[in-house]
């Protein structure tokens, strides 16, 4: 099943609630990215909560381990669903991150889709961007990442590397005829629910439409006559 997490991308928090106001009922997954945490911390995440809503919190953690683990310990305190980390910080973080006890899900980031070719050639000439976010999703699958966050266009080969169980969060959906903003390689909810993405992170469709939750239950509609093709939503 293809469930959307709202990208809370918004400055205050009156802001936030009153998206979380209208889509109550309909939306129970939001995403707590930097904007919003950096701003309100704890209270962005209690806000959600409030509203019975789970929250993913998209800080991409990327430190050395024993600061990485600490940081998923207090994710855990505070009551978050999900934490993301970046899978570029090697097997020893990874691993310290899934010694906490209880956690929150860990998802791993591959490749920020902001990386040029260009950028990759200076960091690591040789590596080919596809090969590279096809090995640091590898990485997080012996870690025991429990999902991997990436491109939807990256799904389907990292699928077949990983295996049809992997549980995959993807940005970059647009329902068709919308703006695509400044996502360079959109897919439609439909599509992106054809291939089994678990969730689909989605902000400005819904959170700048005249009416979020009119364009959230389209979303939903779109979503739910798509017959996922291949993998399994664990
Ligand atoms: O507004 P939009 O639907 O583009 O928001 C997508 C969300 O996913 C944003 O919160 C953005 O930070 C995040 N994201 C992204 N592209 C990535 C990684 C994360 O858009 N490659």
């Amino acid at each position: 099943m293809t469930e959307i997490i709202v990208a809370l991308d918004v400055d205050t928090l009156g802001q936030a609630e009153e998206l979380l106001h209208r889509l109550h009922g309909t939306i129970s997954f939001y995403k707590v990215g930097m904007r919003l945490f950096t701003a309100h911390g704890k209270r962005a995440v209690d806000l959600v909560r409030r509203f019975d809503g789970k929250v993913f919190l998209d800080l991409k953690l990327f430190d050395i381990p024993q600061t990485v683990s600490d940081a998923v310990r207090q994710a855990q305190h505070l009551g978050v669903q999900s934490v993301s980390l970046h899978l570029w910080g090697g097997g020893e973080m990874l691993k310290a991150a899934t010694s906490v006890r209880p956690r929150p899900k860990l998802w791993g980031v591959t490749v920020l889709t902001s990386l040029s070719p260009d950028d990759l050639r200076f960091l690591h000439p040789g590596l080919e961007l596809e090969n590279l976010a096809s090995r640091l999703a590898r990485l997080g699958k012996t870690h025991r990442m429990d999902g991997i966050i990436c491109s939807p266009h990256e799904v389907q080969s990292l699928s077949q590397a990983l295996g049809g169980d992997t549980c995959f969060i993807t940005p970059g959906i647009r329902p068709a005829q919308t703006i695509p903003d400044d996502q360079r390689r959109v897919m439609t909810p439909q599509q992106a629910a054809r291939l089994g993405i678990r969730y689909l992170v989605i902000g400005r469709p819904i959170t700048k439409a005249p009416d979020p939750l009119r364009e959230a239950q389209d979303i939903l509609a779109d979503i739910k006559q798509a017959a996922p093709k291949s993998l399994e939503a664990p």
